[in-house]
């Protein structure tokens, strides 16, 4: 990265003119690895009109733009891509819905103040303490499913992946299972308001559900207020112990209100991506069936190969040169993670999956930098388990014939579901 000292006023863009910005389709799933294998190759940074993006594909400018806040603020990763309309705007307005900057979204002071405060609890120490719980939530999905030897096809996405992190979130959080379908609901929603390309009418429905679920989390906050309990929501009031200038009551809100994201539907979409890769490519699922040592690098390779966040954002605070284009101040830049996992100035063979891949850790799925996911290790274990235990259960499961119909979002990228058969009884 270069900052242009020479100009500080905002200068025009100027950029090699190429052919990929007029093909991506920043919604769709169809070929976004070819196109991205092409911009590292041909246009490295290009500019996508439809959303008004300059489109990041290198992992050393990806890792250069997150690695310095000060130029490249988070302030727009959460602002929607598809602008709200005036109805959901004034919907919002006399809903009450007052979700502010916290974590992925918020710029230093601030985000160190929150940061420190919710790494207290959301730390490698405290998930690994959860490992039990984690094996008895997973344990009881699985027991749910038919034993192998069942004819019928399974849809692992509906039956396991889609609320087993919930599950494991809400211990977290201190919210019951109960609740589990409703908010699952309210963040598809949501994600799609985020980061989908939703019409006016679509738009509006979603956020009837955005608003219900940001008073939802006021709720619980309020509810742990006047009933301190043993949760992520009452250490942070806890924290606050009274003080606006520690953490606001809204600010916990929008803490809640965030993790409520972050912390279930990632894991969702990369548990069907994972297996997915692995029985596309099933010489890793029997590799990981004979020498299950390798699952843990092959949490790394799924993330690398797949990940669920495929792009992510930040604005340009001054003017700036990246991949040989210069960039005025305040462009919204969309950085390729899942390009920079298929770099091939750092992974050889990077289309190749390989769950014994040496440097399959190098990924930057969970990003780079100060906003690096606080949730890493945990994602990373609730994978590891369900690998674990469908490996050793299902030894000789593999993908059913299907033609796979993704969420359709800038950012996250998942399956709507993962058809599998479960293998022969006497495997
Ligand atoms: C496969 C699963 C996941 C992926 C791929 C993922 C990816 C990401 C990415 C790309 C970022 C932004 C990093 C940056 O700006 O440099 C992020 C931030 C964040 N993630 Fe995750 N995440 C996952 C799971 C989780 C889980 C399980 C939790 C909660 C327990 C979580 C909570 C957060 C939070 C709170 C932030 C904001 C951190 C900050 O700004 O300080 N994520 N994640």
């Amino acid at each position: 990265m270069t900052t242009l000292d020479s100009n500080p006023t905002t200068q025009p863009a100027t950029c090699p003119a190429g052919s990929v910005g007029a093909e991506y389709d920043p919604f769709g799933a169809q070929r976004t690895y070819e196109l991205f294998a092409r911009a590292r190759r041909e246009e490295p940074v290009f500019y996508c009109p439809e959303i008004d993006y300059w489109v990041i594909s290198r992992r050393r400018d990806v890792l250069d733009v997150l690695r310095n806040p000060d130029v490249y603020s988070a302030q727009i990763t959460l602002s929607p891509v598809t602008p709200f309309s005036g109805a959901v705007t004034e919907l919002f307005q006399q809903g009450g819905f007052s979700a502010q900057p916290v974590q992925s979204n918020c710029d230093r002071p601030d985000h160190t103040r929150i940061r420190e405060i919710s790494a207290q609890i959301l730390s490698a120490a405290n998930y690994a303490a959860l490992e039990p719980d984690i094996r008895r939530i997973a344990a009881e999905f699985l027991q749910r499913l038919p034993p192998a030897g069942s004819a019928q096809p399974v849809d692992l996405l509906k039956s396991v992946f889609y609320e087993f992190p919930a599950h494991v979130l809400f211990l977290i959080l201190g919210i019951p299972d109960a609740d589990v379908p409703k908010i699952k609901a309210w963040a598809d929603n949501r994600l799609l308001m985020t980061f989908g390309r939703l019409d006016e009418q679509q738009q509006l429905r979603c956020a009837e559900d955005m608003l219900a679920y940001w008073h939802y989390c006021e709720d619980l906050v309020a509810d742990r207020a006047a009933n301190l309990r043993d949760d992520y929501p009452s250490h942070l009031l806890r924290a606050r112990n009274g003080d606006d200038r520690v953490m606001s009551i809204n600010e916990i809100v929008s803490v809640v209100f965030g993790l409520l994201l972050a912390g279930h539907e990632t894991t969702t979409n990369l548990s069907a991506n994972a297996f997915r890769s692995m029985l596309t490519y099933p010489e890793n699922w029997r590799a990981i069936c004979a020498e299950p040592e390798l699952i843990a690098n092959a949490v790394e390779e799924a993330l690398r190969f797949n990940t669920s966040v495929i792009c992510w954002r930040r604005k340009t605070l001054q003017d700036v040169q990246i991949g040989g284009c210069n960039i005025p101040a305040g462009s919204n830049l969309l950085l390729g993670l899942a390009s920079a996992n298929h770099d091939e100035e750092e992974f050889e063979a990077p289309e190749r999956f390989d769950v014994r891949r040496r440097n399959a850790r190098r990924h930057i799925s969970f990003g780079s930098g100060i906003h690096f996911c606080i949730g890493a290790p945990l994602a990373r274990l609730e994978l590891k388990v369900l690998l674990e235990m469908f490996s050793q259960r299902y030894p000789d499961m593999s993908l059913a014939p299907q033609s796979f119909e993704m969420i359709e979002t800038v950012a996250f990228r998942g399956p709507k579901a993962l058809w599998v058969n479960l293998g022969p009884a006497d495997a």
